[in-house]
């Protein structure tokens, strides 16, 4: 099937079958960053312009090494040296790296919202690298990847998501993808970062709960979300030390889980806080895995979204 689609914006937008053809592209993608020259020509002529208000270290970096692994020319712009700092609007500094003609922009920003607002107003596609508590598409895109790789399927997981599902565009992103295949669903935390209307995100298929225990019984796949404090105005639960003794994950919640599951966590984490080292630096832990998949799933999005299968068609002449 082709992605007839000409932005990212979210998971929730997406057929299953679009996701899976998403994924399937990105497996193989895989093997070129395990050859010894990580370089193919699929996006050789294009340009892609890498736009963060806010702070990366994974999805900005792989977006890059993605780009320059299918032999894109990939520009990064450091808001903090642009012209954003003289005042220029996001939907200004946009039109303006339009005008050089990119063939996508990825862009991450604090407002949800912001990657649409752009896919409206613009020209360019648009990949939705994180819009405040609204979607990070990549990051379950990747996630999924790495679930697949380990666990075979996602239908018929059961997956628990624990922690600030509130302020978390992982959580959205992941609640939409793993219930489009047919996951099950737990997500648990406090009644302030994980309210009960929370389970009406999806028709069907997701759990709340208050206790880690009840939703980490029998998970086949236990996602840690990060405590998000750049996003909290307010105080959600008393102390990071108190939520650390309810809500952060440790080997002994492990017992509860399915023998063989699997530990994830988006990063950066807060050791000690939402997740032991304990628990991170285990076997168990697909933490850097997830990041390894994240160039994967960059190039497939960039491939279908960039012009790729434009330049396969030039290339056979058509
Ligand atoms: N998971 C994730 O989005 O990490 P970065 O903020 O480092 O990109």
């Amino acid at each position: 099937m082709n992605f007839n689609r000409k932005h990212l914006l979210g998971i929730r937008e997406l057929e299953a079958s679009e996701i899976s053809h998403l994924l399937d592209t990105a497996d193989s993608f895989r093997d070129v960053s395990k050859r010894e020259v990580k370089k193919v020509p699929a996006l050789r002529g294009r340009t892609v312009i890498n736009l963060f208000f806010e702070s990366s270290t994974r999805t900005r970096t792989s977006f890059e090494i993605a780009a320059k692994r299918l032999s894109a020319d990939a520009i990064n712009i450091s808001v903090s040296t642009s012209s954003v700092n003289k005042g220029e609007t996001l939907l200004d500094t946009a039109r303006n790296l339009e005008a050089m003609a990119p063939d996508c922009i990825v862009v991450r920003h604090a407002m949800s919202g912001a990657a649409h607002h752009l896919a409206r107003m613009g020209k360019a596609p648009i990949i939705n690298a994180g819009d405040g508590s609204h979607e990070h598409p990549t990051q379950a895109l990747l996630d999924a990847l790495t679930i697949r790789e380990y666990k075979g399927r996602i239908e018929g997981l059961k997956v628990a998501i624990i922690g600030d599902a509130l302020h978390s565009r992982v959580a959205r992103s992941n609640v939409h993808l793993l219930t489009k295949l047919n996951a099950s669903v737990s997500i648990a935390g406090p009644g302030t970062l994980v309210p009960d209307e929370f389970a009406e995100l999806v028709d069907n298929g997701l759990r709340v709960e208050r206790r880690i225990e009840d939703a980490i019984e029998g998970a086949d796949v236990v996602m840690i979300l990060r405590i998000q404090r750049e996003r909290q105005q307010e105080a959600f639960f008393p102390s990071m030390r108190e939520y650390a003794v309810h809500y952060g994950l440790r080997m002994d919640h492990l017992k509860r889980a399915a023998p063989d599951a699997i530990v994830m966590h988006p990063g950066p984490m807060n050791r000690g806080i939402e997740v032991s080292s304990e628990i991170a630096d285990s076997s168990r832990s697909l933490i850097l895995d997830q990041v390894t998949n994240g160039v994967a799933v960059r190039m497939a999005v960039l491939y279908l979204l960039a012009g790729g299968a434009r330049n396969d068609a030039d290339e056979k002449g058509h």
